[in-house]
């Protein structure tokens, strides 16, 4: 049975849509977004109060191990995305391109951007990458697919940039971000994530365009701010960027819930007499 208080929040809680997102811009409401990448966890977010779910292709490297974003397949994108669409009832989830799915043709970029609201059920898209994709931007969103863009250090890229590098720092740098943001905004992007861009150059990119920009490494001057779960639930070991924030310290307590299991298995102590039929 649910509770008065689940009750109440339910009749005051709205669906987030693309342009209540976009509307929080102009109201100055600032934008939280996280990754999940499952049901369950897309639920307890959801119930958090988390305005948009974002289905990362950082997936490859929180959940499958991988040392980059690139090896992730559409099916795989498609799989997670359709559990975190089931486990959300409020929060606007967007699936993430994976490297390869939009790069070589308006056709595929089309055809893959579809399959993520046909298969995955989500209510928008994201892909990497500045004015060289607005093209491909306004191809899908003619379609009419919602689409975030994705510029600064953009992880599908990584070969390119060399490393994590922070971007917006140099004058040709800065140039080139204004441009994007502004080409994607042209093309009908609805909302772009910022990632590792100097936070002078974040802010004025914030400034330049009338679409929420979502910082990950660029600031406090974003409309909002994206965060990796697993880097916030520490459940992430191979490396922490300046950038991250840990409101949790899962790993050793997953350590600790595991070790008194297989001492209680070893001793005899599970199962009790209660837990046995
Ligand atoms: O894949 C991802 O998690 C992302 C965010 C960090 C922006 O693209």
């Amino acid at each position: 049975m649910s509770s008065y208080k689940e009750n109440k929040d339910k009749k005051t809680r709205k669906k987030i849509t693309v342009s209540k997102f976009i509307a929080k811009k102009s109201k100055g409401d600032k934008i939280a977004v996280l990754t999940a990448y499952d049901y369950y966890t897309a639920r307890f977010l959801d119930r958090a109060g988390v305005d948009s779910l974002l289905v990362g292709d950082s997936v490859s490297m929180v959940h499958y191990g991988e040392d980059s974003t690139l090896p992730v397949t559409m099916e795989i994108m498609l799989a997670h995305t359709k559990a975190v669409s089931d486990g959300t009832e409020y929060a606007l989830v967007i699936g993430d391109m994976p490297f390869m799915s939009y790069q070589s043709s308006l056709e595929l970029a089309v055809a893959n951007a579809g399959r993520f609201l046909k298969e995955g059920r989500a209510e928008a898209v994201k892909l990497e990458g500045g004015i060289e994709m607005a093209a491909t931007v306004k191809r899908i969103v003619e379609c009419g697919i919602p689409v975030m863009g994705h510029i600064g250090l953009t992880p599908q890229s990584i070969h390119r940039f060399g490393g994590a590098k922070v971007q917006g720092r140099k004058e040709k740098s800065i140039a080139y971000l204004l441009e994007s943001a502004q080409a994607l905004e042209e093309a009908g992007a609805f909302s772009m994530v910022l990632e590792l861009v100097q936070k002078d150059t974040a802010e004025k990119i914030t400034k330049a365009v009338h679409i929420p920009t979502i910082g990950i490494g660029a600031g406090i001057n974003c409309d909002g701010q994206v965060l990796v779960i697993n880097d916030i639930l520490g459940l992430y070991e191979d490396f922490k960027p300046k950038f991250v924030r840990q409101y949790a310290d899962l790993a050793p307590t997953i350590e600790k819930a595991a070790s008194e299991f297989i001492a209680d298995v070893k001793s005899g102590a599970y199962p009790s007499d209660d837990e046995s039929f």
